[in-house]
């Protein structure tokens, strides 16, 4: 992905993370996931007083791309404000996994680092049904 592309695809995952629902952790996570033609879907994270219920912005903008139809992901891009960058948790890697193809890439940013990752390096062993 060009550098311009990776910084449009920023400026919606910080607009996403800025309208996170996180009165719990307070950490404001933001997502946008990019197709073959350039079509993004964004998602955040939105808690729950039941912490459990609560949903990933990874796993928010997967599937509001799959709502539009999208399959052909070839990016995700996360992003967090503040100086630490994070990783995503082990259920949204499952979830890319299922919708992503395993050299997609997966970038993490904060406000002063960022990291990139394949979906095969997130998870290299992952969960695959079969039903024979
Ligand atoms: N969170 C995400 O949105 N993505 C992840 O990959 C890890 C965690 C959210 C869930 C919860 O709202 C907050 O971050 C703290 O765990």
């Amino acid at each position: 992905m060009t550098g311009n592309e990776k910084s449009s695809l920023l400026e919606l995952a910080r607009t996403a993370s800025a309208g996170a629902y996180a009165p719990y952790s307070g950490f404001k996570v933001g997502a946008a996931v990019v197709d073959a033609q350039g079509r993004v879907h964004v998602g955040c994270n939105v808690e729950n007083a039941s912490y459990g219920l609560t949903s990933c912005a990874e796993r928010n903008a997967l599937a509001a791309a799959m709502a539009s139809g999208v399959r052909d992901l070839t990016a995700i891009l996360i992003y967090v404000p503040g100086q630490r960058l994070f990783q995503p948790c082990g259920a949204c890697r499952q979830v890319m996994v299922e919708l992503m193809p395993a050299s997609a890439s997966v970038y993490s940013l904060c406000d002063e680092d960022e990291n990139r990752w394949t979906v095969a390096d997130l998870l290299p062993q992952p969960f695959v049904f079969r039903a024979d």
